[in-house]
């Protein structure tokens, strides 16, 4: 069995079970590169400020880069009676490169050694799902340029409401996922924070040089107070609950896509690659891909309360509580990630019916609110005119027809400023066409934003590359 780091002051071995219980490495091995470059970067600090010497440390360096490729090309050994990866690491490094690996630890503690894993990891995942973000953006917009002419209800209460431009409801989502991406940059301003040098809470007697370390490891600042450093997760709820916001839009998109796709709705196919059929009924074909896109949703809520059910009310400073946040951590960004790719590549793929969209507008009074506007244009006060419009469709329920296929006689009994000119002034193209105020449907603006967005979208791809 192997010796233990910490087992100086005990007289027993640990139990089997509790060592099984402890062990964190079946998850926290995945942090394993983050942990070796941390640790290079701690050995180079080292010898710059002469804590070790260049040979020390040059001899911990190489052995660190072999343990990374033995990890990478799956040779190395994991074991649960060495806890996490850090203690693995280091073990290793004993083997490897003798007692100067028993100096690598100086100035350091696991507490802030695994706060600076997770802020790395994290650094570059957050990078990555804004990278797919703005990808599946791309798609939106291009879905949105494609389909420009494409009408459909907009719906209020899921009851039909007024026709909108498909790219206009499109183009909704590209801004959510706007905003997604907005707040996890902002995030990522307070996990490019980086805790090592904070040692197990209160610093160290070392001479060390903290902001070497940032510079190495590609910090933007080191954190200002050892105990917050070691103790806090805050950077993981946020990212967490960003997600969890992220999921919201996905989910809503989802349910909408499932809706669509109903035989109620029939305005949309799902592409056959992402559906899938039943065992027994041979009609079937269910939108399994947003349906589980919904269903994951879930899961990621669930991991923010989590954490912060285990984060709430824990005394100052690391507490072993908090070696649970990594599988939440790395569920939610598998999920998200998972979630991303799959849209990416099936949004492009959707079959829009157009004809079937454009014929629901027909359909559910959605001109009701223009007879309204029609009669003020024809200088009725707009009080007096919802209530004509309204008397309108009463009198059409009743003989079961839409406004538009009222005679002008019929329509004229309700006020005598109607006109033949209405019923063009109620076709949908017509009504989406007026609605050019800031931000609504009509076609000029809808092509503006999406002009915008793209040009947008150039400049993102251009700071990517
Ligand atoms: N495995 C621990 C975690 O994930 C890191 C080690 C914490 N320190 C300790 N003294 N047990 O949080």
């Amino acid at each position: 069995m192997n010796q233990k780091s910490w087992d100086g002051r005990f007289s027993s071995k640990t139990d089997r079970e509790v060592e099984a219980f402890t062990s964190s490495i079946h998850t926290d091995k995945r942090l394993y590169a983050y942990d070796i470059e941390g640790s290079i970067a701690h050995c180079k600090m080292l010898a710059k400020t002469g804590v070790l010497t260049e040979e020390e440390a040059s001899q911990l360096v190489q052995g660190l880069g072999r343990i990374k490729r033995e990890i990478a090309e799956e040779k190395f050994i994991f074991d649960d009676s060495l806890e996490d990866i850090h203690m693995h690491v280091e073990a290793r490094l004993l083997q490897q490169v003798g007692k100067v690996a028993l100096k690598l630890h100086t100035a350091r503690s696991r507490n802030d050694q695994i706060a600076l894993d997770v802020r790395m990891y994290l650094k570059d995942e957050v990078s990555d799902i804004i990278t797919g973000l703005v990808k599946f953006q791309s798609v939106i917009v291009t879905l949105s340029r494609t389909h420009q002419d494409v009408i459909l209800p907009g719906y209020t209460h899921l009851q039909r409401a007024q026709p909108v431009l498909l790219a206009h409801h499109f183009m909704a989502y590209y801004e959510m996922f706007s905003r997604d991406i907005e707040r996890l940059r902002g995030s990522l301003l307070r996990i490019d924070v980086m805790p090592l040098g904070s040692a197990a809470i209160a610093g160290t007697t070392y001479p060390i040089d903290r902001e070497y370390t940032a510079k190495l490891l590609d910090f933007r600042q080191v954190s200002a107070n050892s105990i917050d450093s070691v103790s806090d997760r805050d950077f993981i709820i946020e990212f967490l609950s960003v997600a969890s916001l992220c999921m919201i839009h996905f989910s809503r998109l989802s349910e909408e896509l499932i809706l669509w796709s109903s035989f109620e709705f029939g305005f949309i196919e799902i592409p056959d690659a992402f559906a899938t059929g039943s065992s027994i009924m041979p009609q079937k074909k269910n939108p399994d891909v947003p349906e589980l896109i919904r269903g994951k949703t879930g899961r990621v809520f669930g991991n923010l309360m989590a954490i912060l059910t285990m984060m709430k009310a824990l005394p100052l400073a690391y507490n072993r509580d908090m070696q649970e946040d990594k599988g939440p951590l790395f569920d939610t960004v598998d999920t998200l990630k998972a979630c991303i790719r799959i849209y990416i590549k099936m949004l492009p793929q959707l079959k829009i019916n157009k004809e079937v969209m454009r014929q629901a507008t027909d359909r559910g009074f959605l001109n009701a609110t223009d007879l309204a506007d029609y009669l003020v244009v024809k200088g009725m006060a707009f009080r007096d005119a919802h209530g004509c419009a309204g008397r309108t469709v009463g009198y059409a329920l009743s003989k079961n027809k839409e406004i538009h296929e009222l005679s002008l006689d019929e329509l004229k009994s309700f006020s005598t400023l109607i006109a033949q000119d209405v019923f063009e002034f109620l076709t949908p193209e017509r009504m989406i066409g007026r609605r050019r105020s800031a931000g609504g449907t009509a076609p000029e603006n809808v092509a503006a934003a999406i002009t915008r967005a793209e040009e947008h979208l150039g400049k993102e791809r251009s700071i990517d590359a």
